[in-house]
């Protein structure tokens, strides 16, 4: 499949990404059952991740969304950039950070600080992928879907130049 000038090739399925999420959201439940957690998705990229795993949490719990940006293109910029920031109170709240991949760990390793000086109860996170060796900091996952080799793919709200984000399955890039 073509995005732009790139060609991409099936990688997960939907049916597997609906699965995994689904489990993901039992396991979520189980552990904050009670806890009243607060969701705290990423934008652009987590918003379809975020939306499923949160329609399937089986506790009262509460969801907003921060935009933090790092990526242009193929390669990280490195550059954290918040353009909207948070709407809430976090204090004593248990709070899970919603992403949709851990890359290179930058955009959290700079984000999560900032929540840290909020005083939550706790701090999480839940990515729906992981790509454990492209890590540049020491950010890991508490909960994540999918581990996956360092190549860029795109689907499930993951982009390529803004593109693909709407795919219900996962795509990798085909010359990698
Ligand atoms: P970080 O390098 O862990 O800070 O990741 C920053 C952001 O880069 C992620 O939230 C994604 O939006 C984006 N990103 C990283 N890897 C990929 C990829 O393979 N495809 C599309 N976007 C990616």
């Amino acid at each position: 499949m073509r995005i732009k000038d790139k060609l991409f090739k099936p990688f997960i399925s939907s049916s597997e990404i609906q699965q995994r999420v689904a489990a993901l959201s039992e396991q979520v439940t189980e552990a904050y059952s009670g806890l009243d957690p607060l969701f705290i998705g990423v934008l652009n990229g987590a918003f379809v991740f975020a939306a499923d795993l949160f329609r399937n949490i089986k506790t009262p719990a509460e969801i907003t969304f921060v935009k933090l940006a790092s990526y242009s293109g193929l390669g990280s910029t490195g550059n954290v950039v918040t353009a909207s920031g948070l709407d809430r109170d976090i204090a004593g709240r248990h709070v899970i950070v919603v992403e949709d991949i851990i890359d290179t760990g930058k955009t959290l390793h700079t984000f999560l600080p900032t929540l840290l000086t909020q005083s939550p109860a706790s701090v999480k996170i839940a990515s729906f992928l992981w790509k454990p060796e492209a890590a540049q900091c020491d950010i890991k996952p508490d909960y994540y879907c999918f581990s996956i080799p360092n190549a860029f793919v795109v689907g499930y709200g993951l982009d390529y130049d803004g593109y693909g984000r709407n795919l219900p399955e996962l795509y990798v890039l085909a010359d990698q």
